[in-house]
């Protein structure tokens, strides 16, 4: 019975041990039931499925001509999911052309709901070794696509963060976000300072148990410290999840899902033109 009480908790440990380096302290934790906990929104979805390298592609097309580009890297629902369709959609009717890429290819968390013995720590060490994998040449092939020209920018939710953080500390777009992450460590945010004019925006909520307050102050600490270009939007009474998975019946998750969201657009909007 004992050993049977640990296992939820090797399993995490697992998980964690899986996406961070020992000499890089925690600041956002693993996948955990806040990241799965949600509603599920109602709509019709616009977009289209495309593929680049191989990897499936949600594509929303913005409404008018644009050479702006918005990677969007989803949490474990999927780019698919309803939701986070709608989502794109509305970043694509701001303006951008949005792709979002499937790391799941096509096996997100919700097709295991229910599923008797179902390992989500195998599962997430899965999704999480298909990501690294399929992210560089993904990333490639939609730039080769869009071109030099193109402004691109990043954003990331739960699952998703660490690629925004991480594809920010690079060349290859103008501006990154994120919405309460899950794994991520400070090497993470002194990655993203060694390029100090690289603009990063924090979404989070004030009840987070994946990224807790602790936390979120000491990543802005350490922006700070390299004086990085960031801003910080800190949303109360709502938790993990919310930028995705709002209670639409609950006015105030439903203003900070829509405030979270049109803060990536004005955001982005401020480095992409
Ligand atoms: C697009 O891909 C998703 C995920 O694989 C799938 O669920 C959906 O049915 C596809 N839609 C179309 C129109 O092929
Ligand atoms: C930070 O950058 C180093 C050097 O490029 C890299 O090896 C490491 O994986 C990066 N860490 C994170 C968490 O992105």
């Amino acid at each position: 019975m004992l050993l049977l009480a640990f296992v939820p908790l090797l399993h995490s440990l697992l998980a964690l041990a899986a996406v961070t380096p020992r000499d890089s302290a925690v600041l956002a934790g693993p996948i955990g039931p806040d990241c799965v906990d949600g509603a599920k929104h109602g709509g019709e979805a616009r977009g289209t499925n495309v593929t680049f390298a191989d990897v499936p592609t949600y594509y929303a097309e913005p409404s008018e001509p644009s050479s702006n580009v918005i990677l969007f890297f989803s949490d474990i629902y999927s780019p698919f999911y309803v939701n986070n369709q709608l989502l794109q959609d509305y970043f694509a009717g701001e303006g951008y052309h949005v792709l979002g890429i499937d790391y799941f290819f096509g096996d997100p968390i919700q097709a295991h709901d229910g599923e008797p013995g179902f390992n989500q720590a195998a599962w997430i060490e899965k999704s999480r070794k298909q990501a690294a994998e399929s992210l560089p040449k993904w990333i490639e092939a939609v730039q080769e696509k869009y071109g030099p020209e193109a402004k691109y920018t990043a954003v990331g939710y739960c699952f998703g963060g660490p690629y925004a953080l991480e594809i920010s500390a690079t060349d290859k777009v103008v501006a990154g976000a994120f919405a309460h992450p899950s794994g991520l460590t400070e090497d993470h945010f002194q990655n993203l300072t060694s390029r100090s004019t690289y603009p990063l925006l924090i979404i989070a909520s004030e009840n987070d148990g994946a990224f807790p307050t602790a936390s979120r102050n000491r990543a802005v600490d350490i922006l700070a410290a390299k004086k990085a270009k960031y801003h910080v939007q800190v949303f109360s009474g709502v938790s993990h999840g919310f930028a995705t998975r709002a209670d639409l019946s609950d006015e105030n998750a439903v203003w900070a899902k829509d405030q979270s969201a049109r803060g990536v657009v004005e955001w982005f909007n401020r480095f992409s033109t």
